[in-house]
């Protein structure tokens, strides 16, 4: 038998099962950092294998090791394990029991994905090459949980050769997968800036300094980085999604506090746009007598393939699935993924697996969200096989 039809037997042999789990674990969601049951279920499953495990890497990460019976490379499988603080909307038989919790991106199918890689690995472990790292990630969603266990070590012992990410994508047909060709996914930096002026009666504006007609003048200006300032064909976004001042309309607002987020796919862009906010702001500064701070947190960087790995995962993709299964995705999403922070210092390459209900108007992140069982026996046998081919068995 050939290694696809083995790892597709594999596969048929464990889809109840890991249908099953992805169900319980979709009944109880945990979100980032909470997910020590979700833990619990995956260390079961792990235990039950014989498989080595490492629990509270990044808190609630779980870290797991299949070595092969020959020397060979060190592949790295990432699947986050988080929920939502969405209201289940679905009406489905195992929707959420937590009200206000919810698997609305699917991390619930990726988790189970991962285990089904490590049940089907085990089988194969007589000609497995070189190992298998599975990292169970917490708190995808808050862009937290992969810096919790890099620095928890989760790079190291042993240190990876190349790593692979994967995300369940509604907008693609079920049996199948997508990639895109350079950039998956933005980058995101965080920002909260203060302008301080001073507070007066409305009545008496030159006794004061005006710190929310400085805002509304920096809301306007800061819009000039993306027309002005940056390659019109590199895209970026600079969003302020909050913006407080003032208490009263015969009051002279004091303080302004502004929020928001910068969006970029080219490495660099998100120092330049910095460096332009820091430059308006000296010019607010002057020009509109206001102080400020501006705290500036890098997130998450953009999520980049590497052009090799892809390329060797894409060819055992085609093999796997047949080369009409794996389809190019017409553009990447100015979105973000923490996966990104394991790709800066491994390459990396990461899949969307088609999970395509028919007739379901959905989308990741819609209290109406749900994927196709599919996308479980299709990501196992992909994820399996790429596994195999990267270590060199
Ligand atoms: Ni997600």
């Amino acid at each position: 038998m050939d290694i696809n039809a083995r790892i597709a037997k594999i596969v048929e042999s464990r889809t109840a099962e890991l249908v099953a789990l992805r169900r319980k674990l979709h009944e109880h969601p945990e979100l980032a950092f909470e997910e020590h049951e979700t833990a619990k279920a995956v260390t079961a499953f792990l235990g039950k294998l014989g498989i080595k495990f490492r629990s509270g890497v990044g808190k609630t990460g779980v870290v797991a090791v299949v070595e092969g019976a020959k020397p060979g490379k060190t592949v790295g499988i990432r699947a986050d394990m988080d929920a939502l603080p969405i209201h289940e909307q679905t009406g489905l038989p195992f929707a959420s029991k937590l009200p206000g919790k919810m698997h609305a991106c699917g991390h619930d199918v990726h988790t189970v994905i991962a285990l089904g890689v490590a049940a089907a690995l085990t089988d194969l472990r007589s000609e497995l090459a070189g190992r298998v790292k599975l990292i169970f990630q917490p708190a995808e969603e808050t862009l937290s949980g992969a810096q919790a266990m890099i620095a928890d070590g989760v790079l190291d012992d042993p240190k990876m050769d190349v790593v692979l990410g994967y995300h369940n994508w509604p907008a693609v047909e079920a049996g199948k997968v997508g990639y895109n060709a350079e950039v998956v996914m933005a980058s995101a930096d965080a920002f909260d800036i203060t302008l301080k002026g001073r507070e007066g009666h409305g009545a008496h504006p030159h006794m004061s300094i005006d710190a929310l007609a400085a805002a509304a003048h920096f809301v306007s200006q800061l819009q000039t980085i993306v027309s002005r300032e940056v390659k019109p064909i590199s895209p970026a976004v600079v969003t302020i999604g909050e913006l407080h001042a003032g208490t009263a309309r015969n009051i002279i607002a004091g303080t302004a506090v502004l929020k928001g987020i910068v969006r970029t796919m080219e490495a660099g862009l998100s120092e330049k746009i910095e460096e332009a906010m820091r430059r308006m702001l000296e010019g607010i500064k002057t020009g509109m007598r206001v102080d400020y701070t501006l705290d500036w947190k890098r997130v998450a960087p953009a999520l980049r393939n590497d052009r090799a790995m892809l390329a060797r995962l894409l060819d055992s993709a085609r093999a796997t699935l047949g080369k009409d299964n794996v389809i190019e995705l017409g553009e990447a999403s100015m979105g973000s993924e923490d996966f990104a922070w394991f790709a800066e210092k491994v390459p990396a390459a990461h899949l969307r697996i088609g999970s395509k209900i028919d007739g379901l108007d959905t989308a990741i992140h819609r209290a109406n969200y749900d994927c196709n069982d599919l996308a479980i026996p299709v990501g196992v046998r992909v994820v399996t096989r790429a596994a195999m081919e990267l270590s060199g068995s």
